[in-house]
């Protein structure tokens, strides 16, 4: 495989004849790389073109086979039932539903193997339509318990055998953590008075982890799951929603999972602390079903999307957070040890400011700094942790047009981060745009990225451009075409850098945009893969209809890549009419399934060569 040596050592090269401490004016003029100087691509496939037939299709040369669908059992548990008959102890026995970011971890554990490992997969939410045979026309406590159970993480044990990937079953790491598992909090808000509740009035044990996005992992092994739109769940109906609720969209209406009907938990009026516990970025170690998760207050509490990792020449570890709401921050954590354990226990926090002469400042969240102090409402960082959107506003962090993941490239440093769309960006009342967010009535989104200051993820000054402006260059409005070289996309949310350094993105156009308006002729969503010295893209995978894609990892030799098809099928309202469940998809079972299934693919290359490549 030459190309793989290749363009790093070339990219490193480049780099080397950069210097990243001069000033941001220069640097900004610069460009970030430079002109292109590779005589060949590092993308050595051939592009699909886009697609809305229903299913999954990948490059010539290339196979992909599901894995891992929803209500197949972790390890030797029951089968799923294609009528969605399977009961609530079934459910807690298998995979759950909305299969989201994932990592692998090799076995034996910190090795680097690439035939053997572990799959932490997320299962941010569910379609109660599809997860009981009659869907939400009844409710009851059951159907509760059930979409709980279906709620949460994954660990399952894997293994490729004669270049096939299966399950291992049984297996003794194989896990589920829900929205009901026992978990601890560590960190400034752990056992505060805004985490105590009637249930836990220590305020140091939660009852699970939901609305799992997207993810990331740390130096010593775990893994970790970042909740993200944890609103949905909870309701308010006394007519007066506290602020801090209101800060974080809670309102008398929720997002329709009607939870709180029979788990009073999520009732936040009478329980207003409960919502407080939700938000967090969550360790699980997935080596040791035994070992409880732990949420990281020190991380701050928002609608999580991943958190990126970057080791600090003196390991300390720093992670970059999105957080995924129109108008949000991005988010810096560094930590006040060097890798280990205990290390999200301690440490700073940062929103980001973008600057319009291509540099930027890390605005710490820290009672003393940026107008925090208790007349300000933040006594201690206690307060900032619970409320970092607010300790965000203060600082004067810049207002995003939805922070979704960032990846690290592993090479360079540089991080790059998702901002998926922001239609109301220039409204009447609503921020117009800056150079950071340059589009009012921003549709499709676009990629920015940042290179910390001495090249070190402690740096509180960082240069910054935008890498990709998302469009359709067959628009007639300039503003819409935007300035993508290759295959044309819009809504970017997944990123990902592999080994080689290709940034992989993936699309989440939502339901009710795809196919329609400005997303006519764009297809189903899909996966690309960029160049980033060239900026090229080119489409690597579609998916099939009503889904996301979502979550990409692959083993440490680049030979297998593992890709999540997220809630295939789903409908404009995002519940699925329980009676005709495969009225959108039928993937991936095809016309003999019941029902469309969101599912962990593998993608290997028939030739067995390096992905992508
Ligand atoms: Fe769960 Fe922002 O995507
Ligand atoms: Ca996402
Ligand atoms: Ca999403």
């Amino acid at each position: 495989m030459p190309t793989m040596p290749t363009f790093a050592d070339v990219l490193r090269a480049r780099l080397s004849r950069r210097s990243f401490l001069t000033s941001g004016l220069a640097a900004a003029g610069l460009g970030w790389l430079g002109p292109a100087a590779w005589a060949s691509s590092p993308l050595g496939f051939a592009g699909v073109p886009a697609s809305t037939a229903d299913a999954l299709v990948v490059p010539g040369g290339y196979v992909a086979e599901v894995l891992y669908a929803w209500g197949d059992p972790i390890s030797d548990g029951p089968a799923f039932k294609p009528d969605a008959s399977n009961t609530v102890d079934d459910q807690l026995r298998q995979a759950g539903m909305h299969h989201d970011g994932m990592r692998f971890f090799p076995l034996p554990a910190g090795q680097t193997g690439s035939t053997h490992g572990l799959l932490a997969v997320n299962h941010e939410y569910t379609d109660d339509g599809l997860l009981h045979p009659d869907g939400m026309l009844t409710w009851t406590a059951e159907k509760v318990r059930k979409s709980q159970a279906a709620h949460g993480v994954s660990v399952i044990e894997v293994q490729m055998d004669r270049d096939r990937w299966r399950v291992i079953r049984p297996s003794r790491y194989a896990r589920r953590v829900t929205a009901a598992t026992p978990m601890g909090l560590t960190g400034p808000a752990a056992g505060h008075p805004w985490m105590q509740t009637a249930a836990d009035p220590a305020g140091r044990t939660v009852l699970g982890t939901m609305s799992n996005c997207a993810m990331g992992y740390t130096p010593w092994g775990t893994y970790l799951t970042c909740e993200e739109n944890f609103q949905f769940y909870f309701v308010n109906e006394s007519g007066s929603v506290p602020a801090l609720q209101q800060r974080y969209d809670i309102n008398e209406r929720g997002g329709g999972y009607r939870w709180h009907e029979f788990d009073e938990r999520f009732d936040a009026a009478r329980h207003p602390n409960e919502p407080n516990r939700f938000g967090w970025v969550v360790e699980i170690d997935p080596f040791d079903p035994s070992r409880p998760p732990v949420k990281h207050t020190a991380l701050g509490r928002f609608k999580h999307e991943g958190a990126a990792l970057a080791v600090a020449p003196d390991q300390r570890v720093a992670f970059y957070m999105g957080d995924d709401a129109r108008f949000e921050y991005v988010y810096k954590f560094v930590s006040r040890d060097p890798a280990g354990p205990s290390a999200l226990e301690h440490g700073r926090l940062y929103a980001a400011r973008f600057d319009a002469d291509g540099t930027g400042v890390w605005l710490e969240l820290a009672p003393g700094q940026n107008g925090l102090d208790a007349g300000a409402g933040f006594p201690s960082q206690a307060e900032i942790c619970v409320a970092p959107r607010l300790a965000g506003e203060i600082a004067g962090a810049t207002r995003m047009d939805r922070p979704e993941w960032i990846a690290v490239h592993p090479l360079t440093g540089e991080a790059y981060c998702a901002l998926s769309f922001n239609e109301t960006r220039g409204q009447a009342g609503r921020p117009g745009p800056d150079p950071a967010n340059p589009r009012a009535d921003n549709v499709y989104g676009h990629i920015i990225r940042w290179r910390e200051r001495g090249g070190d993820p402690t740096a509180t000054r960082f240069e910054w451009d935008v890498f990709i402006l998302c469009g359709d260059p067959t628009s007639a409005d300039p503003a819409r075409r935007g300035d993508i070289k290759g295959d044309v996309f819009g809504s970017p949310d997944g990123l990902w850098v592999d080994g080689r350094g290709v940034l992989w993105i993936q699309t989440d156009v939502s339901t009710r945009l795809l196919h329609k308006g400005d997303y006519a002729g764009m297809g189903n969503n899909q996966m690309l893969a960029a160049d980033p010295v060239t900026r090229e893209v080119r489409r690597f995978l579609t998916g099939p209809r009503g889904c996301e894609i979502t979550g990409a990892t692959g083993t440490p030799d680049g030979r297998t890549l593992f890709v999540n098809i997220q809630h295939p099928g789903e409908t404009p309202s995002e519940r699925s009419n329980p009676a005709t469940p495969k009225g959108v998809s039928a993937w991936p079972e095809g016309p003999a399934g019941g029902r469309p299934r969101s599912a962990t693919v593998v993608i290997r290359r028939a030739d067995g060569g390096v992905i992508g490549a």
